[in-house]
This record gives structure tokens, sequence and C-alpha cells, in this order.
């Protein structure tokens, strides 16, 4: 049994320790919320798992990125550590999960942990069993979800390094084409460009699992937003058209 108050409780107090005035660590507060929110929704309407669970999965997720930021001042994992296995390693090998929920099961706890170790992963491990991998897949399709808002809401400065005007002339690399044509998330590698970023972020619609995360992504109408980008590049204006044809078929 998760006793979310004190969850929260833990969590804001935890953060609290970090600069809330940093742009960075405001977003993934807020993100850790939302992303929380989808995961309950999520186990609740397609039944893959118990919302309880889905939700700390969700609160936990990311607690490596304030930590990240404040050592490394960046979200890229490449330049600085794996957050996913930062976050869980300081949680289940250095204790601070007893902060959070120290009442879990054994069973409960191994969940959590291959879940967030998982959840950045371009695909899951093998071995994994078939509830694990429910709550990894809710997880993931969670964080996805939410990465829609993030582009919308995050100037292009901030998520992508890059300026305005340098998004707008930009072309997308036929890599990053090709992926969208098999309906695939693309490899990191893969990126080139600064438009390459955000439809990179387009094509994790491909990767959500459950119907019900399409609908939710969907009815959020941050995919639409992000489509409705107006590039001054006109091969790039021809390919959004494109994309905006056949995102959701
Ligand atoms: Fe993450």
């Amino acid at each position: 049994m998760t006793d979310r108050t004190g969850v929260r409780k833990a969590f804001n107090s935890y953060v609290a320790a970090y600069d809330a005035e940093d742009p960075k660590i405001k977003l993934k507060i807020a993100h850790t919320y939302r992303v929380a929110a989808l995961c309950e929704r999520i186990a609740g309407e397609t039944g893959a798992g118990r919302t309880e669970l889905a939700w700390l999965t969700g609160m936990l997720h990311d607690i490596g990125r304030f930590e990240q930021i404040r050592r490394y001042n960046t979200f890229v994992d490449a330049v600085s550590v794996d957050h996913a296995r930062f976050g869980a390693d300081l949680l289940f090998r250095e204790g601070l999960l007893e902060r959070f929920a120290p009442e879990l099961t054994e069973a409960e706890r191994r969940i959590l942990e291959k879940s967030i170790r998982a959840h950045n992963l371009y695909r899951l491990p093998e071995g994994l069993t078939e509830e694990e991998t429910a709550y990894c897949n809710i997880l993931r399709d969670a964080d996805k979800i939410d990465i829609f808002r993030v582009n919308c809401e995050t100037p292009a400065e901030e998520i992508y390094n890059v300026s305005t005007q340098e998004l707008k002339n930009s072309a997308v690399s036929e890599d990053v084409k090709e992926c969208f044509r098999n309906r695939t998330a693309v490899l990191r590698s893969l990126k080139k460009t600064a438009i390459d970023y955000p439809v990179a972020h387009l094509c994790l619609v491909f990767e959500l699992v459950y119907p019900v995360s399409r609908l939710i992504a969907r009815e959020q109408g941050y995919v639409e937003k992000m489509l409705a980008f107006e590039s001054e590049n006109p091969d790039t204006r021809a390919w959004f058209r494109h994309m905006r044809e056949n995102i959701w078929k």
C-alpha cells in the first residue's frame, strides 16, 4: 500500500534542496507530477497494473534528474550521466527509496526499480516478466505523452539548445524521415539538425504501447501543436504537411 501523501511530502522536501528558481528544476517537478497522474490513468484504464504502484513509478522515475542538474547543469545524458540508471542507483543502492516509500514489498521494489531503469531505453531489456513489462510500458507511455507538452511549453533554446531561427531554417535529415516512414522511434545518433529533435519527439507517437495512451496524446492536443510548426524551409514545410496527414494513421 502506497502512502501517497507521504510520497508527495517526501518528494517536495527532496526537491526543496534544489534551486526552485532554475527553470530546469521547475520543469522536472511539473513533469514528475504529470507523468505520475498519467501512469495512474493508463494503469486504471487498461487494467495492466495497479494504479498506486504505477503512480509511484511516475513519481520516482526522474529522481536522478535533480542531482544530474546540480552536478552537471544539463539534461543531456551523453555528456553527464544516464539519469535513469543514476536515479535508480540513488534509490536502490544508496537507500534514497526509504525516504519516499519505506513500506514496499520486495516484489514492488523490483517492479519499481526495473521500470525506472528501463524508462529511457530505446527498447526494453530482455528477461522481464509480464508484470514488469506492463509497468515499464505504462511508465514509458506516460513519459512520452508528457514530452509532447514539454515540447510545446518550453522554448527551443532551453530544450534543444538551438535558436528559434535555426529551428525554422533547418532541414530534416533523411535518416530521421526514414524513421517516421517506418513508424519507429529515432536513435539518438541519427539526429543531426535542429529540426531533427522535434521530429524525433513526434516519432514517439509510434512507440505508444496502449491504445489509451494514443487517445490521451491526441486529446491533449500537443502533438497537433507541434505539427503546426511553421518552418521557413520549403522542404521542411512539405515534410510537416506529410507528418500532419500521416501521424495518426
Ligand atoms: Fe526520464
